[in-house]
């Protein structure tokens, strides 16, 4: 990885990820690429406006920076998605050949994040193991594992070197998430500092995987720099930090902020999609195969997210 392309570069996990990529490969060798026109601390380095349903500037603009790595993040999550199932597949489905047909053509490293939404109702749901049953019941779940078969396929007839991990809920105090279902936990964090209360639309008593976002980036970067010799599998591996329900993020703020109160107005759409995810997922094959390791558990994330929120909104 010496040279690398973002898509969704402004993204809940690309606006953090190109900023950290930069400081490890040096600011002009990541190029961040998103629909939207990049500013702020991002367009201090290589932007482009790209719409990656157009196969032809993605290419064009991997060309012209002479990249040797694409990360391909732009995507609608599980939420949005299902409100709008044929455009998720347009962009999700119909982005991600187009970047995978980049990757062939100019021979790059290619990471895709799969995730817990590749899993449904009939998957195994406590230490949900790496390889099992994978038919979800969401149009983003359905992305997601033909995604899985894609990048694998890419890999195997064509040489790709694809790689992919299946992210939890991913939790951070820098960009706010967009139309997913796990985005309820970001959300207690930010109305616990503002408000001392939160209304959930998950309900009491679903567990979902979830994870704090500098363990994210570092599952991107570790997984992309393994030796590839030892990667039994590829597209995609479970991963996650624990496995939490809103009470558990309540006691934990708890501990902060005493007097902070956790009520519940049930999203019967969301609910359903969270219902037909995993509680818990088996991640040896991470650590096996590559040494994942998350360092954030939920009290050290909380702690955290907490002192940062804080911060930014009385700044
Ligand atoms: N966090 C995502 C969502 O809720 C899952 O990958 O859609």
């Amino acid at each position: 990885m010496k040279k690398i392309l973002v898509t969704g570069a402004l993204g809940q996990i690309g606006s953090e990820l190109v900023i950290k990529l930069r400081e490890r490969y040096g600011i002009n060798n990541v190029v961040a690429t998103d629909i939207r026109k990049a500013e702020g601390i991002i367009a201090e380095g290589p932007c482009e406006v790209i719409d990656v349903t157009d196969a032809n500037q993605l290419y064009e603009v991997a060309k012209k920076y002479q990249i040797d790595t694409m990360m391909h993040l732009a995507a609608l999550l599980s939420a949005k998605a299902e409100e709008n199932p044929k455009l998720a597949w347009h962009i999700n489905m119909g982005g991600l050949v187009n970047a995978l047909e980049t990757a062939r053509e100019l021979n790059l490293q290619f990471f895709t994040p799969s995730s817990i939404g590749a899993f449904g109702p009939t998957t195994p749901k406590d230490k949900t193991p790496q390889d099992t049953l994978q038919r979800p019941t969401t149009m983003y779940g359905v992305n997601k594992v033909a995604g899985e078969l894609l990048a694998d396929y890419y890999y195997t007839r064509f040489g790709v070197d694809t790689r992919g991990v299946r992210f939890p809920g991913l939790i951070s105090y820098v960009t706010l998430p967009g139309g997913g279902t796990t985005d309820y936990a970001v959300e207690m964090y930010y109305e616990a500092v503002k408000n001392k209360t939160y209304t959930s639309y998950i309900a009491e008593g679903t567990y979902m995987d979830m994870m704090y976002m500098p363990d994210a980036l570092n599952a991107i970067i570790q997984l992309m720099e393994a030796n590839p010799a030892n990667l039994k599998h590829r597209n995609a591996f479970n991963i996650t930090a624990f496995s939490a329900e809103p009470e558990d993020f309540a006691s934990a703020i708890k501990k902060h902020i005493p007097d902070f109160t956790l009520e519940y107005q049930v999203d019967p759409v969301r609910q359903k999609i969270a219902d037909s995810w995993p509680n818990s997922l088996d991640s040896t094959a991470a650590m096996e195969e590559w040494g994942f390791k998350a360092e954030y558990d939920l009290d050290k994330m909380t702690s955290n997210m907490l002192e940062k929120i804080k911060i930014k909104i009385e700044r």
